[in-house]
């Protein structure tokens, strides 16, 4: 595991090196290392405490936030794109209440500028798969 965790780290460095931060025309993924979905799943969950998601959403109960299964439940009935909310590209359409939106928009706004794609991509991943991990 903790091999693994070094493994990451490694992958992380390397294409955060390569991406431009700000040349976001040059959109490509195919610029990254591929993951596999496991090692996605296993990153994106360390990123989402790291980051601090965490802090306002819980897997399955209401925080600040809606819970990640509140979320991921609504995202999957409207073919809805997680990276394209979190790059500012779509609209909320979890809880559109002005004083909650303005909260979650606070972030995208904010650190989530920095975040890689890579990145963003693992967050999602495991947000996907939230439902089918033993979080509890
Ligand atoms: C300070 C509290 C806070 C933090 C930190 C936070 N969120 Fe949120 N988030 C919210 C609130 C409040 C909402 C409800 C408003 C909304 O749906 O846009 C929300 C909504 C969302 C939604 C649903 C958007 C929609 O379509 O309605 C996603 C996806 C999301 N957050 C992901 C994240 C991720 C990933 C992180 C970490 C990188 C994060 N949030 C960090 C408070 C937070």
């Amino acid at each position: 595991m903790i091999r693994l965790f070094y493994f990451l780290s490694i992958i992380l460095l390397v294409s955060s090196c390569k991406t431009d931060t700000k040349s976001n025309d040059n959109n490509d993924v195919t610029a990254h290392p591929e993951l596999s979905e496991d090692s996605k799943i296993f990153l994106g969950n360390r990123l989402f405490s790291e980051k601090t998601c965490i802090t306002c959403h819980d897997v399955d109960r209401k925080k600040v936030g809606p819970s990640v299964i509140e979320i991921m439940t609504i995202y999957k009935a409207k073919n809805g794109d997680i990276v394209d909310f979190l790059r500012g590209k779509s609209k909320p359409i979890v809880d559109t209440t002005a004083s909650q939106v303005a909260v979650m928009q606070a972030n995208i706004d904010g650190f989530l500028k920095n975040i890689t794609d890579v990145e963003l991509d693992a967050i999602a991943t495991y947000m996907l798969h939230v439902d089918k991990l033993n979080t509890k």
